[in-house]
């Protein structure tokens, strides 16, 4: 009985976050990405492993993220481009970037990290190779989004590409029926498009 009122708890609080943030997208609160981000279950399940996979080899390269969150994703992707490579990441909320920040400093890594909201990236033109955003196009309102993509295709450079996972639980998800004919719509090739239970990721390039 204990466990069912529990369960039902959770689910009731749920469906109430996700339906406020369909409503009001917003981000997540920093104290609560700490928690719901940054502990075993999420990394090992929904963390940077598809993305890595979907992007393939790095090394090398300019990688940038938007979004970073406590920088789970941004720290695999610090590794995964090496000595040779380097990283970027915004974070429209300064307690992000800070926290993104510490961890990588722990790790001996290092990232190019700025407060900024992803519809003004602080990045040149053509200058990255990749862009990653994870867990985060459902937290940017949907009149900006557009605008936010438009800023993805500033940055990139010829051939760069654009990796997008979105997982459950998160409140924000947006499944790929929505967000796959979205990116068509605003010019965007799909390239390739990998999903596990509870998890996808979508590579894309500008169509010109
Ligand atoms: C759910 S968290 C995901 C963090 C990280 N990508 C990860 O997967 O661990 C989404 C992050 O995106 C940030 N965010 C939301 N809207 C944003 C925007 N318009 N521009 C930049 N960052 C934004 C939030 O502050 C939050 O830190």
């Amino acid at each position: 009985m204990g466990w069912a009122l529990a369960v039902a708890v959770l689910a009731a609080g749920w469906f109430g976050l996700r339906a406020w943030g369909q409503i009001r997208p917003a981000p997540m609160p920093a104290r609560w990405e700490r928690l719901f981000l940054n502990n075993p279950v999420r990394r090992r399940w929904f963390g940077p492993r598809q993305l890595l996979a979907a992007f393939g080899p790095l090394t090398g390269l300019s990688v940038a993220e938007i979004g970073v969150g406590t920088g789970v994703i941004l720290e695999a992707l610090a590794q995964a481009v090496g000595p040779s490579g380097k990283v970027w990441g915004v974070d429209v909320q300064p307690a992000a970037v800070a926290e993104t920040g510490r961890r990588l400093t722990a790790r001996g890594l290092s990232a190019s990290l700025a407060v900024a909201d992803a519809t003004q990236l602080p990045w040149a033109d053509r200058s990255m190779d990749r862009v990653a955003m994870v867990a985060v196009f459902g937290e940017i309102p949907p009149a900006q989004r557009a605008q936010a993509l438009a800023e993805v295709r500033r940055v990139l450079a010829p051939s760069g590409r654009l990796g997008i996972t979105e997982f459950w639980p998160d409140p924000h998800y947006q499944p790929p029926s929505r967000l796959l004919p979205q990116l068509r719509s605003l010019g965007w090739r799909i390239l390739a498009v990998r999903q596990s239970p509870l998890i996808y990721t979508v590579v894309a390039e500008p169509m010109d």
